[in-house]
C-alpha cells in the first residue's frame, strides 16, 4: 500500500485503547479547559483520525507562517495548509496540559488534550499575510478569508491526544471513516490501485462519469467518494442530504466492490489550489495512489481559476514531495451529438451549445420547484432525494 505522508507508518492521533482514553478523559476533567473554534476542532478530528499524518498536534507561529509561505514546516516536512489552534484570548500558560473542548456538540464535551509548548500573540499583518498565502486573496468577502480571520489572534501550540471525533462518529456512523479504518478496508476489498474523489456536493451524473473516466483510464481496482462532513458556507447542501444521494447513486449505478462511499470531518476551507493540495496529502493518508482534481476544485464564486487546482501540481508541488497522483480532468459534461458525458476538451469540434450545461443556481431553482433536471444531467434518483430536500426546505 501506498505510503503515509512524511513516515513509515501511519501515526494518529486518536487513543485507541479504549482504558486508555477513558483514563485520559478522567484527567481531562481536572484540567484547565480551553473552548475550541471549529476551525481547530476539526484539525483535532483529523490529527485524530490520522488524516495529517505525520504532525502530532498544531504548529506554532514559526511553522504556520514558513507552511503559509514556502509549504515547509521549519523542519522541512512537505505541508501545504497550516494547522492551528486561534483563540480570542486565554489565561492558559505555556506548560500547561488542558483539556479541549468541542464547540459542535451540545455540553462542549472533552475532545482532546493538549499539552501547550507555546503561546503567541498573531500580528494583523501576520495573519492577512498568512491569508493570502493560504487563499490567495485577503478579501474579506471570501468565505474562507473571513473565517480564517476570525478566529483570533491569540496561537496555542503544542501535542495533542484525541479522544472524540466529535459529532462525525455519531451523525454518520456509516459515512464517518479514520484514515486508518479506510487503509485497513482498502487491504480488506484487495485494492492495490485507489483513486479518491473529494467532494462536498451531491453526485450529478458529469461527477459519476468522471470517477468512471479516472477508474478506466487508471485501471484503478476501486473509487474513493470522500465526501466532506463538517461545515460549509450557507446555502450548500447538508451531508446527510449528499450522503443519501452519493448511496442511492452507487448502489444503483456502480458494480460491487467497485465504489466506497466514506467521509471525513473537516470544515470546507474554499482555499482552491491550496486546499487540492491538503486533500492529496490526506487521501495518500488514507491509501490512495491518486485523487481526482477537475474544474473548480475547492474552488468558490470567481477567486481561481478553473484549473488553478490542478496547475499547483505541476508549478508548487515539488517533485517527491507527494507519493500520491492527481487524475487532472476537464470540465465534463453531457454531449448531445456524442449522447454520452464526455471531457470538453476531448470533444474539439463541439461548440458549447452541443453540451448540455446547467448552472448551480439554475439547477438549484428548479429542484426547488420539483422539476427534476434531465436525465443527461442528474440521475432520476438522485434528483428525487434533491427535490425532497428543497421542498422540506421550502415548506
Ligand atoms: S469540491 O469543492 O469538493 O472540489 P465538488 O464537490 O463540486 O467541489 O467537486 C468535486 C470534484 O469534482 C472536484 O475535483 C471538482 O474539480 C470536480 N468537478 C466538479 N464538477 C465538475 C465538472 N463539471 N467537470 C469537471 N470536474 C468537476
Amino acid at each position: 500500500m501506498i505510503n503515509p505522508h512524511g513516515s513509515d507508518q501511519l501515526n494518529p492521533l486518536y487513543v485507541q485503547d479504549d482504558p486508555a482514553r477513558e483514563a485520559l478523559m478522567a484527567e481531562a476533567q481536572t484540567l484547565p479547559s480551553l473552548l475550541l473554534n471549529s476551525a481547530a476542532a476539526a484539525n483535532a478530528v483529523m490529527l485524530g483520525a490520522g488524516y495529517f499524518n505525520p504532525l502530532t498536534g498544531y504548529m506554532n507561529l514559526e511553522d504556520a507562517m514558513s507552511v503559509s509561505e514556502t509549504m515547509r514546516t521549519s523542519d522541512g516536512l512537505f505541508w501545504p495548509v497550516p494547522v492551528i489552534n486561534l483563540v480570542e484570548s486565554t489565561t492558559v500558560k505555556p506548560g500547561d496540559r488542558i483539556a479541549l473542548r468541542d464547540p459542535n456538540v451540545e455540553g462542549e464535551p472533552v475532545m482532546a488534550i493538549m499539552h501547550v509548548t507555546a503561546i503567541e500573540t498573531v500580528s494583523d499583518e501576520e495573519i492577512q499575510r498568512m491569508a493570502g498565502c493560504i487563499f490567495g486573496t485577503q478579501e474579506p468577502n471570501h468565505p474562507g478569508v473571513s473565517t480564517f480571520t476570525s478566529l483570533g489572534k491569540t496561537l496555542l501550540s503544542g501535542p495533542i491526544e484525541v479522544l472524540s471525533f466529535s459529532y462525525f462518529a455519531s451523525d454518520f456512523p456509516d459515512t464517518f471513516q479514520t484514515a486508518y479504518d479506510i487503509r485497513a478496508e482498502i487491504e480488506q476489498r484487495g485494492w492495490n490501485k485507489v483513486v479518491a474523489f473529494q467532494t462536498r456536493n451531491p453526485m450529478h451524473l458529469a461527477h459519476e462519469e468522471l470517477c468512471r473516466m479516472a477508474m478506466e483510464r487508471l485501471e484503478a481496482d476501486g473509487c474513493i467518494v470522500h465526501m466532506l462532513l463538517g461545515k460549509l458556507k450557507a446555502g450548500d447542501i447538508p451531508a446527510d442530504v449528499r450522503d443519501a444521494c452519493i448511496r442511492k447513486m452507487v448502489d444503483v449505478y456502480f458494480p460491487p466492490n467497485s465504489v466506497m462511499v466514506s467521509g471525513y470531518g473537516f470544515d470546507m476551507l474554499y482555499a482552491g489550489p491550496r486546499e487540492a493540495v491538503l486533500h492529496a496529502v490526506f487521501r495518500q493518508n488514507m491509501g490512495a495512489t491518486h485523487l481526482i482534481v477537475g474544474r473548480d476544485h475547492a474552488g468558490v464564486g470567481e477567486f481561481y481559476g478553473p484549473f488553478d487546482a490542478q496547475t499547483i501540481f505541476d508549478s508548487e508541488v515539488p517533485a517527491g514531495a507527494l507519493e500520491i497522483e492527481i487524475f487532472k480532468a476537464d470540465h465534463t459534461a453531457w454531449s448531445k451529438k456524442l449522447g454520452r458525458v464526455v471531457m470538453m476538451n476531448e470533444a474539439p469540434d463541439h461548440d458549447k451549445e452541443d453540451f448540455i450545461l446547467l448552472s448551480g443556481t439554475k439547477v438549484r431553482e428548479m429542484l426547488s420547484e420539483g422539476i427534476a433536471p434531465p436525465p443527461e444531467f442528474s440521475r432520476p434518483e438522485v434528483a428525487e432525494i434533491l427535490m425532497a430536500h428543497y421542498q422540506s426546505e421550502n415548506a
